[in-house]
C-alpha cells in the first residue's frame, strides 16, 4: 500500500489503549496519527499523559503526539478504534458513528445490540452485511463494529471449527490473567497464590456473545446460535492468557481425530486475503499432554492465535479440551486491528 491509511485511539492512554498504540506500530496498512482521551490528558503530550504499562518502552512517533478530546471533528482520522472506559463508550462511540466516522471497538458497549457485528474475522465475517441496516436504521454515515469480551473470543475459535458437528451444549471455566482486568486491577494480597471465583458480568457476556458470534446473519438479523452455554469464570495469578476448559456436546459425534482435524485446518477470510495481522493457523492443536500454557504459548503467532489441547472424551457431555488465548492481544487490540482489516478488505473504509 502506498499511503498508509490514518488511524486513531479513542482511550489512547489506558491499558488497551497503549496495546493498540504498540499493535499499530509499523501496520503496514494503517498508520496511527490521533489519539485521543478524557479531558484529564487532553492537551498533553503523550508521553506525559499516559503511565505506559507494557513490556518495552513507549514508541518515540507518538511520545509528543498531542492527546486530543474525544470529540468528532477534532482532528480525527475517519478510522477510529476505541479502548475508552465503558462508563463513557456507548455515547462518545455513536457521536463519532453518526459524525461519519468507522468505530472499530473494543469496549463492552454495544456489543450486543442487534445490529452491531460482534464480529470475529475467521468465525463470522458475514455478520458485516448487517451494517448496512445499522447505517439506515440509525441514519449514520458511519458505523460501530465490536470484537468480543477477552475471554469469549477463545472459547468462540475453539468452537467455530466445530459448528459443522452441530453445537449443543457447552460447558466452559475460565482461568483468567490478571491483565485481563485492566491496571491496577486486582489487589496483590488478593491474586497472590490465590483463585477468585468471580468476574463481574463475565460469565453472562462470555454466554450471550458466543452465541451471538457463532449465529447466522440471515438476511436482515444475526440469528443466535440456538446452543447452550454455561460459563464459570475464575481470575488466577496468571499475568496474560486466558484458558478456557471447556466441554461440549455436539449432534453429530466425529471422532477424536475429525475434531483435531477440523480445528487444524480450520483457515477462513482473514487467511484467503492475507490480511497483515491474520495468524497463518487461526486455531493449532498442541499434541503434548500439558499444553497449551498461558507463560509458554499465549504470545506465540503475535497473541493472534488460539491453542487448543487435552482433547478427549467427556462422561458428561461428548468430548473435552483447555483452550488458550492472548487477553490483551487476540481479545483486545490485535482483534480491533484485525477487524478493521477485514473491513478495508471488504470496501467499508472507502
Ligand atoms: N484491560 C483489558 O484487558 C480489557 C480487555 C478487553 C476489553 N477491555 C475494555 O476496554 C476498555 C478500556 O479498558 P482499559 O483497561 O484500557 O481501561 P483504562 O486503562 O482505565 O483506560 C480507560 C481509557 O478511557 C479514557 N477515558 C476515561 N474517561 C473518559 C472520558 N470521560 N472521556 C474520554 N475518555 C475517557 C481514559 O483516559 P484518561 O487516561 O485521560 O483518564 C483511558 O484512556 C474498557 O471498556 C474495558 O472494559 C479491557
Amino acid at each position: 500500500m502506498e499511503t498508509r491509511i490514518p488511524v486513531g485511539v479513542l482511550g489512547a492512554t489506558g491499558m488497551v489503549g497503549q496495546h493498540f498504540v504498540k499493535f499499530l506500530q509499523n501496520h503496514p496498512w494503517f498508520e496511527l496519527v490521533w489519539l485521543a482521551a478524557s479531558d484529564r490528558s487532553a492537551g498533553k503530550p503523550y508521553l506525559e499523559a499516559t503511565a505506559w504499562r507494557l513490556n518495552g518502552v513507549m514508541p518515540s512517533s507518538v511520545e509528543r503526539k498531542k492527546v486530543e478530546e474525544c470529540k468528532p471533528g477534532n482532528g480525527a482520522p475517519r478510522l477510529v478504534f476505541s479502548a475508552m472506559d465503558a462508563s463513557v463508550a456507548t455515547e462518545i462511540e455513536r457521536e463519532f458513528a453518526q459524525a461519519g466516522h468507522v468505530v472499530v471497538s473494543n469496549s463492552r458497549n454495544h456489543r450486543m445490540e442487534p445490529d452491531v457485528p460482534l464480529l470475529i474475522p475467521e468465525v463470522n465475517p458475514d455478520h458485516l452485511k448487517i451494517i448496512p441496516l445499522q447505517q439506515r436504521r440509525r441514519g449514520w454515515k458511519g458505523q460501530i463494529a465490536t470484537n468480543p469480551n477477552c475471554s469469549t473470543i477463545v472459547l468462540a475459535m475453539a468452537l467455530a471449527p466445530l459448528k459443522q458437528f452441530g453445537i449443543r451444549r457447552v460447558v466452559a471455566t475460565t482461568m483468567q490473567a490478571i491483565s485481563g482486568a485492566g491496571y491496577p486491577g486486582v489487589a496483590s494480597m488478593d491474586i497472590n497464590a490465590n483463585v477468585i471465583p468471580f468476574i463481574g458480568s463475565e460469565e453472562e457476556k462470555m454466554q450471550q456473545e458466543t452465541q451471538k458470534i457463532l449465529g447466522d446473519f440471515t438476511g436482515d438479523s444475526i440469528q443466535p446460535l440456538a446452543a447452550k452455554v454455561s460459563a464459570h469464570c475464575n481470575r488466577v495469578p496468571v499475568v496474560d492468557g486466558h484458558m478456557v476448559a471447556t466441554s461440549v456436546e455436539l449432534e453429530r459425534k466425529p471422532t477424536l481425530a475429525e475434531m483435531i482435524q477440523a480445528m487444524d485446518s480450520f483457515r477462513s477470510v482473514p487467511q484467503q486475503r492475507n490480511l497483515p495481522s491474520a495468524p497463518e493457523h487461526p486455531v493449532q492443536y498442541m499434541e503434548a499432554q500439558d499444553r497449551p500454557q498461558p507463560r509458554r504459548d499465549a504470545e506465540r503467532d503475535r497473541g493472534m492465535a488460539v491453542y487448543v489441547g487435552r482433547l478427549r472424551e467427556c462422561p458428561a457431555l461428548d468430548y473435552k479440551f483447555i483452550a488458550l488465548g492472548h487477553n490483551t492481544i487476540r481479545g483486545a487490540a490485535g482483534a480491533a486491528v484485525l477487524n478493521a482489516e477485514l473491513m478495508y478488505s471488504e470496501g467499508l473504509l472507502d
